[in-house]
């Protein structure tokens, strides 16, 4: 039991997104709070008033209560931060149709139903046999490349990437043009024009391969779904978008981040070499100590309760994912990588009814890739020191810009 002090009112501070310890530790003001007030007041960079949860029983509640809701309209929500390399929204916008990572139920679960059905064990499977080819020929790439080279253009982002095709059934020919404008879009060193025209040229495609699976479907995720008539174009444009936006940056951050950390850690590495078993294991260990999905928000919809606190009704709750996974109530040791860790029971694919839906397809991606990667150049190394790394530390999802290796 947790005893927490009753603090002042005046103690609100802002969301500390700096990591300034090491890149896989959390800002030490948020590691702070977590110890002395795990549901504390926050005060957004215009003044606003809101919440941070960061303790990990705290998180775990709070994702499993749907009145907090995941709706972040901006006629009732208030949405602190600007989304990096976005226009900062200033009209009410309605949620966009098939995105039901924004949604509460019932629309929830009427669109999610749809698509945990079409993931189909037998489609897993298939999908399985595939990430394996698709990682084995980025490989074949990579060994063709004179070192040093950017793992993250030339294996990080690829392979989700071409997984999504796979799941969605973008035809070959379009692939490349696909995973250039996926890239333009998720990549943040670009105009913001370019952004939108990416945006605009990816949903377009989308909205027309939907059409097309509709009229003569083929074997992939995206026909079963289209094969539903009560799902209309719009929706399933915004439903095949957000497999896409949910799934290749997230995943790219995982596979690169996580090279970074093995290289850095050795010992653990080492231990993973000589032992493949660990790997499925190494993998919930990255996921929770990269924690690289960190911050999500929530909206109260009524006075909660949350492990002792209240919060108001209208309040706009930041939860952090990171600290929750490195909290030492739950984990021992958490601030330490260790491969060996039964990390089960973290939260970086969430909780409750939004609880990642690509997560198996996540970890075959990333049990295959690291695996592949570690075996097929074992004499791998970073071509820069650490600290010249550029962390994604500006942007909503966690990982390395870019990660220059070498082998010999
Ligand atoms: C939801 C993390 C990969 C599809 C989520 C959530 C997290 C997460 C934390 C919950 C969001 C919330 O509660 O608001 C991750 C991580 C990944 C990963 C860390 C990689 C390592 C994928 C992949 C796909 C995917 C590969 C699909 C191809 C989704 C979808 C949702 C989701 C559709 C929304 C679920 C819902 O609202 O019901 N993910 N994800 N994710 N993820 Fe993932």
């Amino acid at each position: 039991v947790r005893v927490i002090p009753d603090h002042p009112q005046e103690e609100h501070m802002t969301l500390p997104t700096d990591r300034d310890v090491s890149p896989f530790t959390p800002p030490s003001a948020i590691t702070r709070l977590r110890e002395t007030r795990p549901v504390s007041p926050l005060t957004f960079p215009d003044g606003h008033e809101g919440w941070l949860v960061t303790g990990y029983e705290a998180v775990r509640t709070l994702m499993a209560d749907t009145r907090f809701s995941s709706r972040l309209d901006l006629d009732v929500v208030h949405v602190p931060y600007e989304i990096p390399g976005m226009p900062v929204a200033t009209e009410p916008s309605p949620p966009m149709p098939g995105v039901f990572i924004a949604m509460d139920p019932p629309d929830h679960g009427r669109l999610r139903k749809r698509l945990t059905a079409a993931f189909t064990v037998k489609r897993m499977k298939s999908l399985e046999e595939h990430i394996a080819r698709i990682v084995d020929r980025q490989l074949d790439h990579l060994a063709t490349l004179a070192p040093p080279v950017d793992l993250v253009a030339e294996f990080a982002l690829p392979v989700p990437s071409l997984v999504i095709c796979a799941l969605l059934g973008v035809p070959y020919e379009d692939r490349e043009s696909f995973q250039a404008n996926s890239a333009q879009f998720l990549v943040r060193e670009q105009p913001l024009e370019d952004k939108m025209a990416a945006l605009g040229a990816l949903t377009g495609y989308l909205a027309q391969l939907v059409t097309r699976k509709r009229a003569e479907p083929s074997d992939d995720i995206l026909s079963d779904l289209a094969a539903h008539e009560d799902l209309s174009v719009e929706e399933l444009t915004g439903a095949a978008f957000l497999l896409l936006l949910a799934g290749h940056e997230t995943t790219a951050n995982m596979l690169a981040l996580g090279t970074f950390a093995l290289l850095e850690h050795p010992d653990q590495l080492a231990a993973l070499r000589t032992d493949p078993d660990l790997m499925p294991g190494a993998v919930e260990e990255l996921l929770r100590y990269l924690s690289i999905a960190d911050i999500f928000y929530r909206y109260a919809t009524e006075d909660i309760d949350l492990c002792g606190e209240t919060i108001p009704r209208g309040s706009t709750v930041v939860v952090s994912l990171l600290a929750a996974n490195h909290d030492p109530l739950r984990f021992d040791n958490a601030g330490e990588l260790d491969v060996h860790r039964n990390a089960r029971g973290h939260l970086s694919f969430g909780h409750g009814i939004h609880q990642c839906l690509g997560q198996q397809l996540a970890r075959l991606e990333m049990r295959a890739g690291f695996d592949a990667l570690f075996r097929r150049f074992p004499t791998l190394a970073m071509a820069v020191p650490a600290n010249e790394v550029r962390l994604r530390t500006d942007m909503n999802i966690y990982g390395v810009h870019e990660l220059p290796v070498t082998w010999s």
